[in-house]
């Protein structure tokens, strides 16, 4: 794996997405404590208005940081735009705190805060899509880096729209579009980015080679055509396509799944880390929101749906991300203060720069916090949800302090 900084992104424009991000996470937390788990319902607009904090506060701001900072590295080609970084988040940020406005207060903030989340998305696909053009082969990175880019156009273009129907402003069926808006962005943007991005990092960090990836196209190709199948569904009104579309999603990510087994069994870095024991925990929360995803489709109960994207958003995606910035956030830094000062003076190695109490604080109040929330869920009891929130909350505090120890990390 080439990780040459030739065409990385300066330190300072890709920095603020993870602090911000990490904001964002505290943010959504603290929010979640209103929550009554009781009477949820996910087109309640408080649910709705959270769903957006967190996912694109948090998880597309990181992502859009991380591919700010790799798609060079890993192409060897320089952005298009790279000052585009300059904007895109602040442009984020703002537009999703308008949306938070528009579900909770004055519907019709809504199509502009999402306009706002829309054009800061456009300039992201924009310039990935000029950058993509240089590229001479078309490997599996690319290749989930085009199709998540599609995907997330398409899916912000039916956002608005949606958006324009709930401000009252259009008239059209909110609720059959609402699954192609979720396939697109989540399944589409979301775990497709995922899938594409972690064959790079989990390679890079645990040290594995020698194995084969073909559980890991499969696993992109699935998903991709379920994201197509669901989309037909609403276009031409036959529920059935969807159910196809939903199977072949679950079959995506059992072989993921299985990829995942390869590369960890492949891997010459044998030591368990905060690193290693965060993306456990992250692919065991996958697989237990597919069960209970599962659980759902075959008894029909309410509950085992909002569990398992429970343990989607705050299980998998929180620990795939706070594992990678413990491990992205020091090589920034390190890279920013220390590369120039090698043979000149003694310099901090990486793992010298992680709070290691302070992040197994964060793992495990998070771990407690999931297991406690999702029982308050599952007994719809507001008491055991909020004492997991509480949990969680820490968990985000320690996160952020972390974060920030990295951030000002200074050599003694
Ligand atoms: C231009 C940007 C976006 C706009 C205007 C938008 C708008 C909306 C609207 C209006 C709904 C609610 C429909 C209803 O009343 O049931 C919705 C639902 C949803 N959106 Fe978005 N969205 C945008 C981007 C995104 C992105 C990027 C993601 C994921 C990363 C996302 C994830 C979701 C999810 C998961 C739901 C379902 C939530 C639930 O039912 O509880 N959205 N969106």
């Amino acid at each position: 794996m080439n990780i040459s900084q030739e065409f990385a992104p300066p330190y300072k424009l890709v920095i603020p997405y993870f602090i911000v991000g990490v904001v964002f996470y505290l943010v959504s937390i603290m929010y979640t404590f209103g929550f009554d788990v009781s009477q949820l319902h996910y087109q309640d607009p408080a649910v709705l208005a959270w769903v957006h904090l967190y996912l694109l506060g948090f998880v597309m701001m990181i992502i859009f940081g991380a591919m700010a900072q790799l798609l060079p590295v890993v192409l060897e080609v320089g952005h298009f735009g790279v000052e585009f970084f300059y904007v895109i988040w602040p442009l984020l940020a703002v537009g999703t705190f308008l949306m938070m406005g528009g579900f909770v207060f004055v519907p019709a903030l809504l199509p502009y805060g999402g306009t706002v989340v829309l054009i800061s998305m456009l300039i992201f696909i924009f310039d990935i899509f000029m950058t993509l053009r240089n590229v001479k082969e078309f490997n599996l990175s690319v290749t989930t880096v085009l199709l998540a880019n599609i995907s997330l156009l398409m899916g912000i273009i039916i956002g608005i729209v949606m958006a324009l129907a709930y401000a009252g402003q259009i008239d059209v069926n909110i609720s059959a579009l609402l699954v192609a808006h979720i396939y697109l962005v989540v399944g589409g943007y979301i775990i497709i980015s995922i899938m594409g991005l972690s064959m790079i990092l989990l390679p890079m960090f645990g040290l594995s080679h020698g194995y084969v990836n073909n559980a890991v196209k499969i696993a992109v190709s699935l998903m991709s055509i379920s994201v197509i199948l669901v989309l037909f569904s609403v276009i031409l009104s036959i529920e059935l396509i969807a159910y196809i579309g939903y199977g072949l999603s679950v079959i995506a990510i059992i072989a993921y799944l299985m990829q995942i087994q390869t590369i960890y069994q492949k891997r010459a870095r044998k030591i368990q880390d905060i690193y290693s024991y965060s993306m456990i925990l992250s692919y065991t929360f996958l697989l237990l929101s597919v069960l209970f995803g599962l659980v759902f489709f075959f008894m029909d109960i309410q509950k085992f749906l909002y569990l398992s994207v429970w343990l989607l958003l705050i299980g998998f995606f929180s620990f795939m991300i706070s594992g990678h910035l413990y491990k992205i956030v020091p090589f920034l830094v390190w890279f920013e203060k220390f590369a120039d000062l090698v043979g000149k003076e003694k310099v901090p190695m990486l793992v010298d720069m992680v709070p290691d109490r302070a992040t197994y604080m964060q793992l495990g109040f998070v771990l407690i916090g999931i297991i406690i929330s999702s029982l308050g869920i599952l007994f719809s009891n507001n008491e055991l949800f909020k004492a997991g929130v509480s949990f969680l909350f820490m968990g985000a505090v320690f996160f952020m302090y972390a974060v920030i120890y990295i951030l000002k990390f200074e050599s003694k």
